[in-house]
Order: C-alpha cells, then sequence, then structure tokens
C-alpha cells in the first residue's frame, strides 16, 4: 500500500493550506482521489486491528456488546509514521468495566492527542454503569473518529456521533460495518427487535437420529465435536433445554473448556441462564446436576403445574437459584429472557420435542448440526418430529457451512438474516 505523506505535494488535501488558508498547491481531481483510496484502506487496516481487539470479549462482555478500539497517529513531524502508528489499544472485557475507548486512551495516554479513533461500535454518549466514551475522547482531544456499527441503543442511537462533531471530532462511519455487526448479531438483534438471537444445536446420526427409541443418546458425536459445543455455551447468554432431555440425561450444561481460554478465565466468564421447559412439570428433582452449578435457572411450567413445581423447589431449597415460569409459549420465553435477563443469544440443546416446536415456530436463527457417520435405523428418534405431509411444506435452510471436527461433520446453517 502506498502511504499517505501530507507534506508532499500532490499526495494529499489535508495539510496542502497555507497558513492564510489558500492552497499552497494544486490539487487534481484523481489526486485527490488516490488521497481518498489511501485514507479508506488505512482506515480499514486499522478498524481490522480494531475488530480482532473486540474478539477479546466474546465470552466475557455480555450482556454489553463487544468493542475494540485503536487510537492511532499519523503525524511524521511528531515521529510517527505516515502510515499511522499505533499508540493505544482497547477491548470492552466485561459489562460494568471500562469500556474499550477508554482502555486505549489509558494506554495512549498524552499520545492520545491529535489521534485517530477507531472504534467497532459508536461510542456510547450516556451514563451507564461508566461514564460517556464520547467525552473522553473529546477530552483527550481525540482528532478524528472512525466508526464500524451504529448503535441502534436508544441511548446511544446516533447521539454519540452528533456529540463528537459538535465538539469539532472529524466522524467517519460505516467502515467495515458488516464485520462488526457480525461480531455483536445477538446484541443488535435485541435491542433493535426485542428478540434474542437463537442458536439450536442438534447432534445427530448420519441419517438424523438423534436418541436410540430408549432415550439413550450418549455419545452420537466423537469428543472434538462436544468440546466444540462448549464453545457455544461460552457464548450464550441463556441456555434452553427440555424436560425431556433432564430426565433422561441429567445434563450439566456447564462450559468445561474453551480453545484459548483458561480454567480460571472459564470460571469467571458470567454464568449462562438455564432454561429447562418442563410443561406438565415432571422433572424438577433436588438432585439434579443443573444446581450444582453457579447457573440461575428458569423452570418453565403450564400454568396448571406452578403450584406443585413451586412447592418442590421451596422444599428443596433451591428458591433463590430456581425461578419457576408460566410457560405462555416459546416466543413470549424468548422475549422475557431479552427484557427480564438482558439475553441477547440464546443455545437450545435439546430433544426432537422442544427442538422441533423451535424449528416449526420459526424461531432458530442459526441451526448447528453435528453429523456423526454413525447409522441408528428406524426406531432410532427423528432429529424433527413435525408432521409435515408435502413438499411445498418443508422447512429449507439454504446453504451450509461445512467443517470437519475430529470424526464429524459441523453443519451449520442461518436461518435468519439478521
Ligand atoms: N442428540 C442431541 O443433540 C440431543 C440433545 C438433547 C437431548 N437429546 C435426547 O433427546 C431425548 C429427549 O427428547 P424429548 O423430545 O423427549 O425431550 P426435550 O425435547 O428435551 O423436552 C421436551 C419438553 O419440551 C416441551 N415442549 C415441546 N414443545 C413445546 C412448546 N411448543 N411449548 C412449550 N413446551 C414445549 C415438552 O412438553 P410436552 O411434554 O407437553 O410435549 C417437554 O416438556 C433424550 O433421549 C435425550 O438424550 C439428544
Amino acid at each position: 500500500m502506498t502511504s499517505i505523506d501530507p507534506k508532499a505535494p500532490g499526495k494529499g488535501a489535508a495539510t496542502d493550506l497555507s497558513a492564510d488558508g489558500s492552497a499552497a498547491f494544486s490539487v487534481t481531481e484523481s489526486e485527490r482521489q488516490v488521497g481518498d483510496l489511501q485514507k479508506q484502506e488505512l482506515d480499514e487496516k486499522f478498524m481490522r486491528e480494531a475488530l480482532k481487539l473486540a474478539e477479546a470479549g466474546r465470552f466475557s462482555a455480555r450482556p454489553n456488546p463487544v468493542v475494540g478500539c485503536v487510537l492511532v497517529q499519523f503525524d511524521p513531524a511528531a515521529g510517527y509514521s505516515p502510515k499511522g502508528t499505533i499508540v493505544g489499544r482497547g477491548s470492552h472485557l466485561k459489562a460494568g468495566g471500562p469500556h474499550a475507548e477508554v482502555h486505549a486512551l489509558a494506554a495512549a495516554g498524552s499520545r492520545a492527542r491529535g489521534s485517530t479513533a477507531y472504534v467497532t461500535l459508536e461510542p456510547c454518549a450516556h451514563f451507564g454503569r461508566t461514564p460517556p466514551c464520547c467525552d473522553a475522547l473529546i477530552r483527550a482531544g481525540v482528532k478524528r473518529v472512525v466508526i464500524a456499527s451504529h448503535d441502534p441503543n436508544p441511548q446511544v442511537s446516533g447521539e454519540g456521533v452528533r456529540r463528537l462533531e459538535a465538539a469539532g471530532v472529524e466522524v467517519t462511519s460505516g467502515v467495515l460495518a458488516a464485520d462488526a455487526d457480525a461480531l455483536n448479531t445477538g446484541f443488535l438483534r435485541t435491542i433493535s427487535g426485542g428478540l434474542p438471537l437463537v442458536t439450536l444445536k442438534v447432534a445427530m446420526s448420519l441419517d438424523g437420529r438423534v436418541a436410540m427409541q430408549s432415550g439413550e443418546s450418549q455419545w452420537i458425536t466423537g469428543e472434538a465435536a462436544r468440546s466444540d459445543v462448549q464453545t457455544l455455551r461460552a457464548s450464550a447468554g441463556a441456555i434452553i433445554t427440555g424436560s425431556g432431555t433432564v430426565l433422561a440425561d441429567d445434563p450439566r450444561l456447564s462450559v468445561r473448556a474453551v480453545e484459548g481460554l483458561s480454567a480460571e478465565q472459564i470460571a469467571e466468564l458470567p454464568p449462562a441462564l438455564i432454561v429447562v421447559v418442563d410443561r406438565r412439570g415432571t422433572s424438577f428433582t433436588p438432585d439434579l446436576n443443573l444446581l450444582k452449578g453457579r447457573s440461575k435457572l428458569w423452570w418453565v411450567v403450564a400454568p396448571d403445574h406452578l403450584a406443585k413445581v413451586q412447592l418442590a423447589v421451596d422444599e428443596a431449597g433451591c428458591t433463590g437459584q430456581v425461578t419457576v415460569m408460566p410457560d405462555l409459549g416459546l416466543c413470549e420465553l424468548l422475549v422475557a429472557l431479552a427484557k427480564r435477563a438482558d439475553v441477547r443469544d440464546v443455545l437450545v440443546e435439546a430433544g426432537s420435542g422442544l427442538s422441533s416446536s423451535f424449528l416449526s415456530e420459526g424461531l432458530v436463527d442459526q441451526l448447528v448440526i453435528y453429523q456423526a457417520p454413525m447409522l441408528l435405523g428406524a426406531s432410532a428418534r427423528p432429529c424433527f418430529n413435525a408432521e409435515i405431509s408435502s413438499l411445498s411444506e418443508a422447512i429449507c435452510l439454504g446453504s451450509p457451512k461445512v467443517e470437519q471436527v475430529g470424526a464429524d461433520l459441523k453443519i451449520s446453517y442461518t436461518l435468519s438474516t439478521s
């Protein structure tokens, strides 16, 4: 990539004015276009750095979005590379903790003055658990702010940009916006649509079976696939399972290992809320593995069975850990998770009964299938148990992304466009 030398005649318009404001030399239209192109390339290069930093909060920042920030100096007269020198880096790692911009400003210190900030999400403009980041950038003397994603949070939504511009800071928005949006799909979807992003995970045989007729299902897939599932769990604010799975498997649904994270880091991750959909109120017992972890639980039962299950929860001494909720439908459950528990990403890990309901009701955004090289035969339980009588009623999934995980295939479908 060619560098921008703001001092060299004909290489850029930014510093080409003499002290009285008149042009020191003439810049042709094509030279200006080359300058713009170089600026765009540099913007994308440094935004990519900020996106990498954002990923550091992937498992820990929820319910907040992940955000990365780099501060870059471009002034050769001050000893910096005209191609840009990074003077501060920051990631948002924890809800309630400093935002990415604050970390980057602290790292840069006085070198932040006159720099360009590359931020993957519009800087916040409100007092939440931390003060507004746009004010911190203004106070530090940042000259230009380049933003990837717009923040639809009504408390920000354009206000961050307005505040920066009102203070005389140049703002460029939308640089690598699609890449930044992809890091925060659940957050953006929940804030703008009210529903969290739902990922349904299914482990099945090559002939589409998820359990034997007896209920036995451990294990269809291999160890590599099962440890990959831990990463899905670590990304979820809530994990939904069903009573059939609780009764058959007594799962823990815990996160025990995630590539790149130490045991200490895993222990500090915010635990996912566990939701058991138990329409008939048959699966709560005090000795369940689900009760042994740090997670809070929602136990969802039909209104007729509320009192019975609440009594069992109270008698087990689990009132502080388990909230018994009325079953008002799966869509309403998702709305409640977003509204009452700040959940942005949901993982459904259930048997064919509940999984099929989520699929039939069109509530699944991402379907992740781990397919084992194994045939279980016609009496084993199918992954999808809905009655479909004609091809025109088939649920079409679109093109998959396929990866090999150990001996199994991981086949991922995106069902919604958000
Ligand atoms: N291979 C895999 O990936 C995998 C994963 C998990 C579990 N499994 C296996 O799957 C088997 C259990 O499957 P399962 O189908 O019996 O149970 P399940 O899917 O785990 O749970 C079914 C529960 O969901 C409720 N439910 C279903 N649709 C609903 C809706 N629309 N609204 C409200 N509640 C709804 C059911 O109520 P009703 O009883 O009233 O219908 C029941 O309480 C076990 O053998 C387990 O080992 C396999």
